[in-house]
């Protein structure tokens, strides 16, 4: 039951400085359209019972790599209870990803993730005191383990490989939209 995610804050968040309007440019741009929409209710379906092992996968990479674990340090120690907080609502988020309009709402949480990353407001939610912000470039450089990874798992269910081809697609579309949203707050007044 998303209510009892610890600091899962769908649909109670400020509002976007962006509107629909923009973001119907910005699916334009990255060729995202109903079809897409279509294949990533597919592919929710198809994660929804292998979302423990999706996280495990690029929690695995998060951990194995210093430079990013980095993020959810102090003094060079992990903070255990921020990871755990932190993997349950990124496990919600690959369901909403897939499963949810993307309306305003689903919008002003794009804005409140990138907040999340962003100095603004990285270990409010949690109430933890580790490193300060994500650096803009491994934002960016996420798009792509974020995406590479997914295939795998999107192939489990039997579908056939124009199938899987389709909803990795659809993924790898609206992982770089995201993406784009949440580097908002990192990026220079009316450079956007
Ligand atoms: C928070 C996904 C990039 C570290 C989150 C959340 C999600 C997520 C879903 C929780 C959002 C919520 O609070 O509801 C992603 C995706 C990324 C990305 C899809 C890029 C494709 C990164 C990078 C790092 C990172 C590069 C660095 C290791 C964190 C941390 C938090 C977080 C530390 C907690 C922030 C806070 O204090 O609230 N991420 N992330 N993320 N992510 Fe990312």
């Amino acid at each position: 039951m998303t209510e009892q995610i610890k600091g899962y804050a769908y649909g109670q968040v400020g509002q976007s400085p962006l509107s629909i309007a923009d973001l119907d440019l910005l699916k334009k741009t990255v060729l995202f359209g109903e079809e897409d929409e279509k294949n990533l209710r597919l592919a929710g379906e198809v994660l929804k019972d292998q979302t423990n092992e999706v996280l495990d996968l690029w929690y695995g990479f998060v951990g194995g790599n210093e430079h990013l674990v980095h993020y959810f340090t102090k003094n060079g120690q992990p903070n255990m209870d921020y990871l755990t907080a932190v993997r349950a609502r990124f496990g919600q988020w690959i369901m909403d990803l897939c499963n949810k309009p993307y309306d305003q709402i689903w919008l002003n949480y794009q804005h409140e993730i990138a907040l999340r990353h962003h100095s603004i407001k990285k270990n409010k939610t949690d109430d933890v005191d580790t490193v300060p912000i994500i650096h803009y470039r491994y934002m960016v450089a996420f798009i792509f383990p974020i995406t590479a990874t997914i295939k795998g798992f999107l192939a489990k269910k039997g579908h056939d490989a124009e199938t899987v081809e389709a909803m990795y697609s659809a993924w790898f579309k609206a992982v770089t939209l995201t993406v784009i949203l949440w580097t908002y707050p990192y990026i220079n007044k009316n450079e956007f």
